[in-house]
């Protein structure tokens, strides 16, 4: 079983992935967690160059690609063994981001981000996703107190500091993923409380694993 989460800056993906490994082990199933970019040791150096603020010149096709790279040693190391393995994968993160984020928000040709993705990941789809739905303004508050507390760091702030039409983009993007495939999309109202939040969550797990 596959499991991503998506979401815009700030949705509290990251937090939320712990509720759900520590739901799944309670109830026997073999977790790994990942993220993306930077799920492997190769993919951590990729995700270096694209987070890094100093970057900012960077081209949207150079992006894409890298995400693309990043995902693909990402697929084959690390999330292809471990389903083979029968373990479930709950990754931060995967090819939806890279449709909203470099298709929807940055513009680049979506047709072809689901060719390259059916060409160089073969295609690999999550069985479910969760997307963590808020409003920009709100996600974006909370992403930056997590980088004035040091809870992130400022060398990875390049997506923070997109303004807010960029966001709207990207929230926009991620429903209308949802509208097209409300099987796979679990949607979560993000705006809630932590714990609203994580009940939401193991609602849907429950019925996932039932
Ligand atoms: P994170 O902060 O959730 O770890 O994600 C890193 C940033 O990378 C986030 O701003 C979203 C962005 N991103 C893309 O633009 N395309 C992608 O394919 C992925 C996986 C992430």
């Amino acid at each position: 079983m596959f499991i991503t989460l998506e979401g815009i800056e700030g949705a509290g993906k990251s937090c939320q992935i712990k509720n759900i490994v520590a739901f799944l082990e309670a109830r026997g199933y073999d977790c790994v967690t990942s993220r993306e970019p930077g799920g492997t040791p190769i993919g951590a150096q990729i995700r270096g160059v694209l987070l890094d603020p100093v970057n900012k010149d960077m081209d949207a096709g150079t992006e894409l690609l890298l995400y693309v790279a990043d995902r693909v040693q990402h697929i084959r190391t690390f999330i292809q063994p471990h389903l083979m393995a029968g373990r479930v994968v709950v990754c931060d993160r995967f090819f939806d981001a890279t449709l909203v984020y470099q298709g929807y928000a940055r513009g680049l040709d979506k047709d072809l981000i689901r060719r390259l993705h059916q060409q160089v990941c073969d295609n690999l789809q999550p069985d479910a996703t969760f997307l963590f739905d808020v409003a920009p303004a709100v996600g974006l508050g909370r992403a930056w107190r997590q980088i004035d507390n040091g809870g992130r760091t400022g060398r990875e702030s390049r997506f923070e500091q997109e303004v807010l039409a960029f966001h709207q983009k990207v929230r926009d993007g991620y429903l209308d993923l949802a509208r097209r495939e409300p099987h796979r999309f679990h949607m979560i109202d993000a705006a809630q409380d932590i714990e609203s939040v994580r009940r939401s969550v193991e609602q849907v797990l429950a019925r996932l694993f039932s």
